[in-house]
């Protein structure tokens, strides 16, 4: 099943904040709802945003909405994942073309994110298996599976592919607090793929690496800037640190689209911050991503390209 698609002219999703206990589809008929079912959480994770954005964008259309303005809203509804943008801007080109063209890009968006995050889930296996050269156990933080996308993940893809291709050993599923991606979404998708895992609190995420139970760690970016630096959800950073300390691999799997040559480096990013309500206390600073320097990353795979350091570089 898709984890958003566009059906008669509407947008149907699935309600990310109900998992595990309930699979349950939303659909959205305006702007308002997408942007409101983004800020949400209910459709998330960097190439869904992409996907989320180019539809709403042609959703817009189809009512006969004010595009541009509707535009502005869809990229300004969460701020870090650069895919959001990028998304929204491909169908907005397309705007003097008419509504059927931006439908048709709309959805060539879509059916693109399966067939690259495929790609590159099966070009991160044969990476992690022809290095390691032994089943991998992996570990991994928030969700970058199907979840995250439309039917295909980028860090849980490439753990699908390991899984398909009798490379998979373990994978060790980093809760992710405060609004539990990890322990909701990513332990929910390994189970239905039939893959053994084990949720650790966050805290625990760098003792896993520090006492050998992982081989690699595996995550997926909601940016990554021009010179390689790597922006994942809150949490990620801890666990560059113990990689590159352990030895073990720290790789970042992404579709292009993620790349964003535009940004110089981590630092010109604006990370959200989210309400405290979703921590449970009033006072706290609610950081909802950090930034992984470039030069903790093994390597960044995507699905055109392998590459260690600048895009461009
Ligand atoms: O706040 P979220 O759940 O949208 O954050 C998602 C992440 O940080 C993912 O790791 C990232 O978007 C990559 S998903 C393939």
């Amino acid at each position: 099943m898709r984890t958003i698609d566009w059906v008669d002219g509407r947008i149907i999703a699935i309600e990310q904040t109900l998992l595990p206990g309930e699979l349950k589809v939303v659909e959205i008929d305006d702007v308002d709802q997408l942007v409101d079912a983004i800020q949400r959480l209910a459709v998330r994770g960097a190439p869904a945003l992409g996907v989320a954005g180019a539809l709403g964008v042609a959703l817009s259309a189809h009512k006969g909405g004010d595009v541009r303005a509707d535009a502005a809203r869809l990229r300004a509804a969460r701020p870090t994942a650069v895919n959001l943008a990028w998304g929204v801007d491909r169908v907005l080109a397309l705007l003097p073309q008419g509504v059927d063209a931006m439908t048709a890009e709309a959805v060539h968006v879509l059916e693109d994110d399966i067939r690259r995050n495929r790609v590159l889930g099966f070009r991160g296996a044969s990476w992690l298996a022809e290095r390691l050269g032994r089943k991998v156990n992996v570990q991994t933080h928030c969700n970058a599976g199907a979840l995250a996308c439309v039917e295909w993940g980028t860090a849980l893809g490439v753990v699908r592919a390991l899984h398909e291709t009798g490379s998979l050993g373990h994978v060790y599923v980093d809760e992710t607090r405060p609004l539990l991606q990890g322990a909701r979404l990513t332990a929910w998708e390994l189970a239905r793929m039939g893959v053994e895992h084990t949720v650790v609190v966050d805290s625990a995420g760098p003792t896993v690496i520090a006492r050998g139970l992982a081989d690699a760690v595996v995550v997926g970016a909601d940016r990554i800037a021009a010179n390689g630096d790597v922006v994942n959800k809150i949490g990620t950073y801890p666990l560059a640190l113990a990689a590159a300390r352990a030895g073990i691999p720290f790789v970042v799997a992404a579709p292009e689209s993620t790349v964003d040559l535009a940004t110089a480096s981590g630092a010109d990013v604006h990370i959200e911050i989210r309400d405290p309500a979703e921590v449970g206390v009033p006072n706290a600073l609610n950081y909802a991503f950090d930034v992984t320097p470039a030069d903790l990353v093994t390597a960044i795979i995507t699905d055109e390209r392998v590459f260690h350091g600048k895009p461009l570089g």
